[in-house]
């Protein structure tokens, strides 16, 4: 038993202070667009992260559970899939682990010798993970990151000739535009060697019914979580946002095939916020967008693979045909 642990920081730009600063910039670029809008990353301070888990166990989120069901059916193809070597194991967005821990039991019970690297921006998630992991996982050799994704990437890109195996679960990529998952997936590619593998989790689209249903539970659980953003804005930026004040709107975007997730004012008003020294005109039925959840079709996924410069090795899917972990080598 010679298991390892760290975890590394990128402190210098990842400081509170700096990121508050990034945060209160796009508040301010987004809230002064004719359409206003505020990238969906700022959801997810502690508070955030922790109201996800719970969308995690939502009934009406069966993401979680299509996963789940996924990775436990194919994990030993997908070990077969990998090639035998030495490989790193990264992750990014590690979340709480619950569904990676699926793969992670299996790779180590088979013998499999790699280092389990978890990235991401929230200090509290890769030290909870990393604790956990090396409590039931003792054999595991875990390095953690706290970094946003392309400082992650940046940092892949100086890992030398291992072989790696990319995961990124959940529908993270569904967060992205179009463009932009083009982009991050290219950007991706290069980080990475000719070979390496990608799992990477889609929501295939299906009934609106049931889409729209994911993102509006019954418990009001992705009401609150969507709310944070303009918690969060009213605490680290000393926003003045009177919550009853707005209400949380989701519908279907046929045209753009995303869940698309709103703010809606419902009342004429103005909002400060005073790191800003400026207020916002809001009018009655004015909304902010506040995040796009994309859904996709498996040959649209096989084109974003060969865009990006991967060929698709196959893709595994739930038994409702719900979701897809797609495996990717890099070309
Ligand atoms: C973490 C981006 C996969 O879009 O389904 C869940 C976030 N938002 N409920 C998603 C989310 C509202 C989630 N992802």
């Amino acid at each position: 038993m010679n298991t390892s642990q760290s975890i590394i920081k990128h402190d210098c730009s990842f400081d509170a202070e700096t990121l508050r600063h990034h945060f209160g910039q796009d508040v301010l670029k987004g809230l002064s667009k004719p359409q206003k809008t505020i990238p969906s990353k700022y959801i997810y301070d502690e508070q955030g992260s922790e109201l996800f888990c719970k969308i995690m166990d939502l009934p009406e989120y069966y993401l979680t559970d299509c996963e789940t069901e996924v990775l436990s059916s194919n994990r030993e193809a997908i070990d077969n899939l990998i090639g035998s070597d030495n490989f790193n194991l990264i992750e990014l967005g590690a979340g709480d682990g619950a569904k990676t821990r699926i793969l992670l039991e299996y790779l180590v019970d088979s013998g499999r010798e790699f280092q389990y690297c978890p990235i991401d921006i929230s200090e509290s998630a890769v030290v909870d993970l990393a604790e956990r992991f090396n409590k039931d996982l003792s054999d595991l050799e875990i390095n953690g990151l706290v970094t946003d994704y392309f400082e992650g990437l940046n940092w892949l890109s100086d890992q030398g000739e291992t072989n790696n195996l990319i995961l990124f679960l959940g529908s993270n990529i569904g967060n992205f535009s179009p463009p932009e998952a083009v982009n991050f997936l290219k950007h991706l590619r290069r980080s990475i060697n000719t070979g390496d593998h990608l799992l990477i989790g889609f929501d295939l689209k299906k009934e609106v019914e049931v889409m729209l249903k994911a993102y509006d539970d019954d418990q009001g659980v992705t009401e609150e979580f969507n709310t944070n953003l303009l918690a969060r804005i009213n605490r680290e930026l000393g926003g003045e946002f009177e919550l009853e004040n707005f209400s949380y709107k989701v519908k279907w975007d046929a045209v753009s095939n995303a869940i698309k997730s709103y703010q809606v004012s419902t009342c004429e008003q103005h909002v400060n916020i005073s790191t800003l020294n400026r207020s916002f005109a809001f009018e009655k039925s004015e909304p902010i967008h506040t995040e796009s959840s994309h859904k996709f079709t498996l040959d649209q996924i096989s084109d974003l693979a060969n865009e990006a410069g991967f060929k698709v090795v196959e893709h595994f899917l739930d038994d409702r045909g719900y979701f897809v972990d797609s495996l990717w080598k890099s070309s």
